[in-house]
């Protein structure tokens, strides 16, 4: 595999060795440091959005390896604006080993992907979150020890790291439960493949409307914002929706007594999540956003060493 487009694309013994590799990569920083397994190897980051955790963890992770990382901000390429995305993968393949990029539309990655010489890493799109799903399965592994039989409830909005998430699951053998509003529901072809996965690795996907039915028996419940980067205008609808998919004490407490509560980053306090939950003891959202930078160490080692 060239690039890291979509969870979809690996095999559940790649995406374990991953996860494995991430955990090997945590402990040898914890204890001294990284081999420089990139050295004299840069990465471009390709920013069409913010970002706090994917720009840090990525540039942290190149350096800590012995490589290099290049920020590019949403304002200086003007990806398929000033340039075409065929020409910027084409120019830019030529002076990085790596490239990531987060972009509104995701045809645009797999453009960038296809034209690109050098592997294209997907850090987000409006389809999709795999690096974050990568985090995800390996917070949840170093919580469990497996994700096999492991249920993951996700409250909110169908949106991309859901997509991404139920994805990871159910190639790794998690059960998956969605409880969403109407309305709301992950894209239908997203639906269609990760039932595709889940059947493969035995697992299930559940989706339903009531965020206490799907908390029942959740060893992790997730939630991200209600309203993703680029959907600002629907910002007033949502809010007028979602309430009751907060998750709180109360939603907490319907799952599993010593279920885990995550949350991608960055979250609005107050609406998708309390205050209390978020810094409460079934909370792993700080070790959860570490994570993206050990998880993507591995990733980096495996496109680009
Ligand atoms: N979770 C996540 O991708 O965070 P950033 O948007 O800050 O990168
Ligand atoms: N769903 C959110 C995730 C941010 C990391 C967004 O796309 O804005």
């Amino acid at each position: 595999m060239k690039d890291f487009l979509a969870v979809g694309d690996y095999s559940p013994e790649a995406l374990q060795e991953m996860l494995d590799l991430a955990v090997e990569l945590k402990k040898e920083r914890q204890s001294g440091g990284n081999k420089p397994v990139l050295e004299g190897k840069t990465l471009a980051m390709i920013f069409q959005k913010p970002s706090l955790r994917t720009r840090v963890s990525f540039d942290m992770g190149m350096r800590q390896l012995g490589g290099d990382a290049i920020y590019l901000s949403p304002a200086e390429i003007g990806l398929g604006k000033r340039e075409s995305v065929a020409d910027v993968a084409r120019v830019v393949s030529g002076y990085v080993e790596g490239i990531m990029a987060r972009v509104f539309d995701h045809a645009h990655v797999v453009e960038l992907a296809e034209y690109a010489s050098v592997p294209v890493i997907n850090g987000l799109s409006d389809y999709n979150h795999p690096c974050q799903a990568l985090a995800d399965a390996f917070t949840i592994y170093e919580e469990y020890g497996t994700l096999k039989d492991i249920n993951v409830s996700y409250v909110g909005d169908g949106n991309n790291v859901a997509v991404s998430l139920m994805q990871i699951c159910a190639k790794l053998g998690a059960n998956f439960t969605i409880g969403n509003p109407e309305g709301f529901d992950m894209p239908a072809a997203a639906i269609e493949e990760g039932q595709k996965f889940a059947a493969e690795s035995g697992s299930t996907i559940t989706m339903v409307t009531d965020p206490l039915e799907a908390v029942k028996d959740a060893d992790a419940i997730y939630t991200d914002v209600w309203t993703s980067m680029g959907q600002e205008e629907e910002a007033a609808k949502r809010a007028a929706v979602f309430p009751p998919y907060q998750v709180n004490q109360e939603l907490v407490a319907a799952a599993k007594d010593k279920t885990i509560v995550l949350h991608c980053l960055p979250a609005h306090r107050g609406d998708e999540i309390t205050d209390k939950v978020a810094d409460g003891p079934h909370s792993r959202l700080f070790p959860q956003a570490h994570n993206r930078m050990h998880a993507q160490k591995a990733l980096l080692v495996k496109l680009m060493a």
